[in-house]
């Protein structure tokens, strides 16, 4: 198994290119689902979660070649299969978006639940009450949603649960109405980049999708769509962990390819916290002052603080003077890495969904165990930051989400090497 070994305490400097997003990626490569022509998705990062997508397809009988060294993804599902079967869904809980596709495209799908996921519970009750509401029979039986429809209709889904909107149902629902009969009105919908991203591309194959980044999404049902070219959006989470990055060594990284208009919260935030942050034309450049102040973040949906970017964030406040709190509203139990950051010397407490951090003067190299993709981005951060030898077990977590972490912070003088054990 693979593991990080970083001896942290050198400020970044220099310029680093961010990859396409993952959780742009993912949802178009199944919304490829949709038609019997050929799609070819650019930007598609190299990532074991695409990996993963991208096998599911081949197994439900797509054809699929990856050009990984260029980001290339050409697809054709002519005769797609209708199972997704446990053993691919319980690898990657984001296989829950070919519900959509494929109930509208087939009328008839079994899709496994996902199951457990270490960030916390990830019910789909809202996904199958949207497809309920076009139409669909659907029942939940021995680990499998079994979908079917002779159509599906237009009408109003309004998708707001306990913790807000859904990014993944909002994808679903988006999929699965634009190939229904008449209008969808998505209330509530998920406002995410990802989720514009998604029906900008089912735009290009067809689709009639109006409003999409806000919460009122409405949906003109097509016959069928066709084969689309689409580049996906550059992922603000790989952004907002190198702006983290910058802050946390007290470095001075250029970051390009990133939007910045899908970062306003990270940026907010970094900059109370004393950061300097600068905009340019398809770059963000971040300046850590090292004289730091303590904040305060709660995590929310799109636009508001990014639950993805929590755990970086954590990593930052871990070395911030006085006392800084971080609420998670998104999933509130998505706190694992806070204990491992506890072993790097972080003086950190829980109290429901709040992790209360005191700042310490430093952190001291450990090793330290990933237990999911961003817990093991904020275990990263924190080595970075800490003096001598942290050792980050348990990549493969990070690799799902970020393109050649540590190449990448290499470049920027950060003394980190791979290790196979
Ligand atoms: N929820 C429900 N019912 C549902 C669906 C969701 O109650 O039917 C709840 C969830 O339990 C959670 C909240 O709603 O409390 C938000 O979940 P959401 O459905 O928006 O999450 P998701 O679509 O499954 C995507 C990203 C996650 C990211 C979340 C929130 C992808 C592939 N995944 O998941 O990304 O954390 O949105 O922004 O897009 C990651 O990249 O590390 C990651 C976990």
């Amino acid at each position: 198994m693979e593991k990080l070994i970083i001896s942290g305490g050198t400020p970044l400097k220099g310029t680093v290119h961010i990859s396409g997003s993952k959780n742009s990626a993912l949802p178009i490569i199944a919304a490829t689902l949709l038609t019997a022509e050929p799609c070819v998705i650019r930007g598609v990062p190299n990532l074991s979660d695409i990996d993963t997508m991208v096998r599911i397809l081949k197994f439900l009988g797509v054809e699929a070649s990856f050009d990984a060294k260029h980001g290339i993804l050409h697809i054709c599902a002519e005769h797609p299969l209708g199972v997704a079967p446990y053993e691919w869904v319980r690898k990657m809980r984001a296989s829950v978006c070919l519900l959509g596709p494929l109930l509208a495209r087939l009328k008839k799908t079994k899709v496994s639940l996902p199951g457990g996921c270490v960030i916390g519970d990830r019910p789909i009750d809202l996904h199958i009450k949207g497809l309920r509401r076009l139409g669909a029979q659907i029942s939940v039986e021995n680990g499998y949603v079994y979908a079917q429809c002779k159509e599906l209709v237009g009408t109003d889904v309004f998708l707001c649960g306990r913790f807000g909107s859904t990014v993944l149902g909002t994808a679903n629902i988006l999929m699965a109405a634009s190939l229904a009969k008449g209008t969808t009105t998505i209330e509530s919908a998920a406002c995410e980049p990802e989720v514009e991203d998604l029906a900008n591309f089912l735009n290009k194959m067809g689709a009639k999708i109006k409003g999409a980044g806000s919460h009122i999404i409405e949906v003109e049902g097509v016959k069928q769509l066709h084969g689309a070219e689409h580049t996906v959006i550059s992922d603000r989470i790989e952004a907002g962990t190198f702006m983290v990055a910058a802050a946390i060594t007290g470095g001075d990284i250029e970051i390009k390819g990133a939007h910045a208009e899908h970062l306003c919260a990270m940026r907010d935030k970094l900059e109370e916290s004393g950061t300097e942050i600068q905009r340019t034309n398809g770059s963000i450049r971040v300046r850590g002052r090292g004289n730091l102040t303590s904040t305060d973040v709660i995590t929310m949906p799109y636009p508001g603080f990014p639950t993805d970017m929590q755990a970086q964030m954590s990593a930052l406040m871990t070395l911030t003077p006085g006392i800084s709190v971080i609420t998670e509203k998104v999933f509130p139990n998505r706190f694992m890495h806070l204990s491992e950051m506890a072993r790097l010397g972080a003086n950190v407490a829980l109290e429901g969904n709040s992790a209360i951090i005191k700042g310490v003067k430093h952190l001291s190299g450990a090793p330290v165990m990933a237990s999911d993709l961003r817990a093991s981005a904020g275990l990263v951060l924190a080595g970075l930051a800490a003096g001598g030898e942290t050792e980050v077990n348990r990549i493969y977590h990070v690799d799902r989400g970020y393109e050649r972490i540590d190449a990448k912070l290499r470049a920027l003088g950060a003394n980190i090497e791979r290790i196979d054990e």
